[in-house]
């Protein structure tokens, strides 16, 4: 898979990126870590230089928005597998020229043999790692359907040109980046379980290393099925056959049928606003959308800026609107198609969830309850593309954990996904990011777990104003709440926005999470003093996002320097 890295001088993957683009065009190219230059044709953020110069490709070439995401997504599942898949799913929000929006749901289902009680031992206790290791853990995989799917209906471009960077990556190699080779270095204890994993991402017993050229010829086999026969090149055939062979050898559930069976669904956006603002996001089976709106519906009762960024006025009336839009999430959310679900995010609701807010004391979380309805009836990635048009896409795809199940299936050179732990496992019991199932989000065949996903667009007067998402499970909608108000209460530019430190409160366990150093003293001590448990830890989320200048009608990125995003424009 891999040539010894004597034979193969270490380029950097800026380097590698600016070749790909050709010398003399007038692209802006940023390193790791960087925001592009404004741009007034289009922009493409990501977690990795490779599939921002993919998606920059597209753009260059004429293509829309769409086209360039569909790009990005399939270049991020070879050079971002941590969590960039086609083993995987996601949702993609769409808002297009002429100003219609929509979101595809590829999110992945729960296979036919599925049972709600399929990760209990005979006591009816959660076995630890059933739902996390291994092809059990995985969903039907959706992100194959849904970006072709989005391709189809919004893109404008032929398969061959939108998957033909990721095809090249992935035969030909690129540089591992210090980001992918610190991630096999600290997962490589359960990743070196699967053979077929290991023989991919291994030199000699040991996990490749920055620089290293990684190959996936498997993967490109895969990736040239699909560019051949479409969504039927991964879901019937060959690559089908491969995943349910790996299933039958790891002990899996997913059939042909499940496979052949897999649609994405084209859903309604959920349409809030903040301050004037529109807030175009995700809507379930993903709660991301739903708390998104419900904390800024929170938010919106107090003046903020007033209170000043980072106070611990500010923190407190975030952390208050989160835990009570977290207790909501466990009592009411789940797959749409399964369970009915309570209208959460209009303005009234806001008004008599806030009721009782207390600005002077925490309320410890087993005194916060969901809210009274009326009786009527640790792996994602986001990434946003925006063209000179003005169609704007904010797309979060994910594994779940960090490489999925950690199983490459044989000869396919993709990994699954474990998302299968987003469901209730047992109600009360948390999933790998802490939160507590609910009823609502029990395990049926055919059904889509929860989400926190929470791709976002917002809209100023109208007009595109903000793309943006996150990774990092519960945290991505406080962060997505977070960025937001920094612009829009605070003034920040969009690379401040999401460089300056976060919160995160997720209602159970009571603790308010702040990221290294992101604190001062002072104001740990106020909220220790109102009843939080302060926690510190080294980085809560990680947001990609660009912004629209209708002034200057240009496009600024604020990718996430916590993880090395790049922002590409021209
Ligand atoms: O869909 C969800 O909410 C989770 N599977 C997302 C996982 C995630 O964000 C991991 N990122 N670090």
């Amino acid at each position: 898979m891999i040539r010894s890295r004597s034979e193969n001088p270490r380029i950097s993957r800026s380097r590698a990126a600016a070749i790909l683009l050709g010398a003399g065009l007038c692209s802006v190219i940023a390193g790791e870590g960087a925001s592009a230059q404004p741009a007034s044709h289009g922009m493409v953020v990501t977690a990795d230089s490779l599939a921002s110069a993919a998606g920059l490709d597209l753009l260059r070439g004429g293509g829309n928005a769409i086209d360039a995401a569909v790009a990005a997504g399939f270049a991020l599942a070879v050079t971002y597998p941590e969590a960039g898949n086609i083993g995987g799913g996601g949702f993609m929000v769409i808002r297009c020229a002429d100003g219609r929006t929509t979101m595809i749901d590829f999110r992945e289902t729960a296979p036919g043999a599925a049972r709600r009680d399929m990760y209990l031992d005979e006591k009816g206790v959660p076995v630890s790692q059933r739902s996390l290791l291994g092809p059990l853990a995985a969903g039907v995989p959706g992100t194959v359907a849904g970006l072709l799917y989005a391709l189809e209906r919004y893109g404008t471009k032929g398969r061959e040109e939108v998957l033909r960077e990721a095809l090249r990556l992935a035969g030909d190699g690129f540089p591992v980046s210090g980001r992918l080779a610190a991630s096999l270095r600290s997962e490589w204890r359960e990743l070196a379980l699967f053979a077929s994993t290991k023989k991919i991402f291994a030199r000699e017993s040991a996990p490749l290393e920055e620089g290293d050229t990684l190959r996936q010829p498997d993967l490109a086999l895969t990736l040239r099925e699909v560019i051949r026969r479409g969504k039927d090149g991964f879901y019937q055939g060959a690559v089908a056959e491969k995943i349910v062979a790996e299933m039958r050898r790891g002990g899996g559930i997913i059939d042909a049928e499940d496979l052949s069976e897999y649609r994405p669904v084209e859903r309604a956006p959920l349409r809030g606003s903040y301050r004037g603002c529109e807030i175009v996001t995700a809507s379930p089976p993903s709660s991301g959308g739903t708390l998104l709106i419900e904390i800024l519906n929170m938010m919106e009762f107090v003046d903020l800026r007033s209170c000043g960024w980072n106070s611990y006025r500010a923190i407190h009336v975030l952390a208050s609107a989160c835990q009570r839009a977290f207790a909501d999430r466990m009592a009411y959310l789940g797959d749409p198609d399964f369970v009915s679900i309570p209208e959460l995010i209009s303005k009234e609701y806001a008004v008599r969830r806030w009721k009782g807010w207390d600005s002077t004391r925490m309320v410890p979380s087993d005194l916060v309850h969901p809210g009274d309805i009326p009786r009527e009836s640790k792996e994602t990635t986001h990434y946003c593309t925006a063209d000179r048009w003005g169609n704007v896409v904010s797309v979060s795809f994910t594994l779940n954990g960090m490489f999925g199940c950690r199983t490459i299936v044989e000869g396919g050179g993709f990994f699954l996904n474990n998302e299968m732990d987003d469901f209730t496992v047992k109600p009360g019991a948390r999933n790998l990011y802490g939160l507590v199932g609910g009823e609502p989000n029990a395990i049926e065949p055919g059904k889509r777990m929860l989400s926190s996903m929470a791709p976002t667009i917002v809209l100023k007067g109208g007009v595109p104003f903000m793309a943006l998402g996150a990774r990092g499970g519960s945290r991505i909608p406080t962060t997505t709440a977070q960025i937001i108000s920094n612009v829009i209460d605070f003034g920040m530019d969009i690379q401040e926005a999401v460089d300056v430190p976060r919160v995160h409160d997720q209602w159970v366990p009571d603790t308010l999470l702040y990221e290294k150093g992101g604190l001062p003293a002072g104001v740990r001590r106020d909220l220790e003093s109102m009843g939080y448990h302060l926690e510190e830890v080294p980085w809560t989320a990680r947001a990609q996002s660009l912004v629209y200048d209708a002034r200057e009608r240009t496009y600024r990125g604020g990718p996430d320097r916590r993880e090395g995003g790049v922002a590409l424009g021209y």
